[in-house]
């Protein structure tokens, strides 16, 4: 299947320059969707996981059901503040802005094989830095799994020794 029939491409949202790729219209389709995230199962199957971790929003849409396709868990990397328990930490930039990502401290065990699933790989902030979250709580990042990659910002780069996965790749 050519998943990127599936991708809306928004030129100049939201900022001028930046081409905004939009999942939404392949979520829409039933069957798009269900084939992306059986690609990415097949992408990742020789791989032990023990946990997926996806970091909000659209981390959600693609991390909760490969986990479930898999048959392991899922925990939410979310953005500051939302998290009920007590979290750890840490600043990022992203494409166009800068936020503060959170996980439970007890998201993850000591020892655990986490695989990271996002919709989009851009500069590689959002993932560099959830490697780092992960990492902190004693987990071991075994890939990263995405459905798009934006090749020209070098994402990939920033997490040197973590596999990425990736079904669409754009310049
Ligand atoms: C987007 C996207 C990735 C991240 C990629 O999320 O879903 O998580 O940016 O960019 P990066 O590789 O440069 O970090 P965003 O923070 O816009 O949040 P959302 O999913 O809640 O819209």
């Amino acid at each position: 299947m050519d998943f990127k029939e599936y991708i809306r491409v928004i030129p100049d949202f939201p900022q001028p320059g930046i081409s905004f790729k939009d999942i939404t219209t392949l979520l829409m389709n039933g069957e798009a969707y269900r084939k992306a995230i059986e690609e990415l199962k097949t992408m990742v199957g020789d791989l032990k996981i023990d946990v997926i971790a996806g970091p909000e929003a659209r981390g959600f849409v693609v991390g909760a059901p490969l986990a479930y396709a898999l048959g392991v868990g899922f925990t939410p990397i979310r953005k500051s503040g939302k998290l009920p328990y007590e979290t750890i930490e840490a600043d990022y930039d992203l494409e166009y802005g800068k936020d503060k990502l959170a996980m439970h401290v007890d998201a993850v065990k000591e020892g655990q094989n986490v695989l990271i699933a996002d919709d989009l790989l851009a500069t590689g902030g959002t993932i560099s830095t959830s490697v780092n979250l992960i990492r902190k709580l004693g987990g071991n990042v075994v890939g990263a799994a995405f459905l798009i990659e934006l090749e020209d910002l070098k994402g990939r780069d920033k997490m040197p020794g973590v596999d990425v996965f990736t079904l669409m790749k754009y310049d």
